[in-house]
């Protein structure tokens, strides 16, 4: 027999004292019949705290969980209005990022965090925003006019509740040129509930 938490204690003790007292509202107390009945419920009850357990250890696959981050795999060139491909996938839990189109879908309604950060190599200039359906929600410019041994490099974030099936990418916030450093430039986001 394994052993049981107060609260669970509790539980047991009230249930057995209730099939007693039932028992007794019958007039069968101590009735062999009663007892295996009693130790049956116990059994079941048993396997049922086990099982509540192993959902709350999550030693069951968890389905629901939603993570990705991936970088861009070469340095790139966008013009207008195009999604950045961020090709080379660090992680892809829950495979809801595609590396061929740039977009994240969410698979579920919840509140998402998403991330990005950008390298422009000197004298270049990059303005991405962060979109959801085509509408911009976020921005950051890293307009880098320095030296030829200067790189700039802008980072942002985000949290937004997102509805099952909206499509979350970067882009350039107005469909100017962006040059992009590859490794140095990702995207990524979790589902934090
Ligand atoms: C709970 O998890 C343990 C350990 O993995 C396993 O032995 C047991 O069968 C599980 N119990 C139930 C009811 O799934
Ligand atoms: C990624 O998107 C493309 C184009 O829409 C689609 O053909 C492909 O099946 C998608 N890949 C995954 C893994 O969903």
């Amino acid at each position: 027999m394994r052993s049981f938490s107060s609260q669970q204690s509790t539980v047991i003790c009230s249930l057995v004292w209730l099939l007693a007292a039932l028992s007794v509202a019958h007039g069968d107390c101590n009735n062999a019949l009663t007892t295996s009945f009693i130790k049956n419920q116990l059994s079941s009850l048993e396997k049922a705290i086990n099982m509540l357990d192993n959902v709350s250890k999550c030693t069951c696959p968890c389905k629901d969980q939603v993570v990705f981050h991936a970088e861009m795999g070469s340095s790139k060139t966008y013009y207008g209005n195009s999604v950045w491909v961020y090709d080379k996938v660090v992680t892809n839990v829950g495979n809801a990022y595609n590396t061929s189109t740039g977009k994240f879908t969410a698979p579920t309604n919840g509140i998402y965090q998403f991330n990005w950060y950008t390298l422009s190599n000197p004298k270049v200039t990059s303005h991405p925003g962060l979109f959801v359906n085509g509408q911009i929600k976020a921005r950051q410019a890293a307009n880098n006019q320095g030296g030829t041994s200067q790189w700039l490099t802008t980072g942002s974030s985000m949290a937004l509740p997102l509805k099952r099936g909206e499509e979350v990418y970067i882009m350039d916030v107005r469909g100017w040129k962006s040059q992009l450093r590859s490794q140095w430039t990702a995207f990524g986001g979790v589902l934090i509930n």
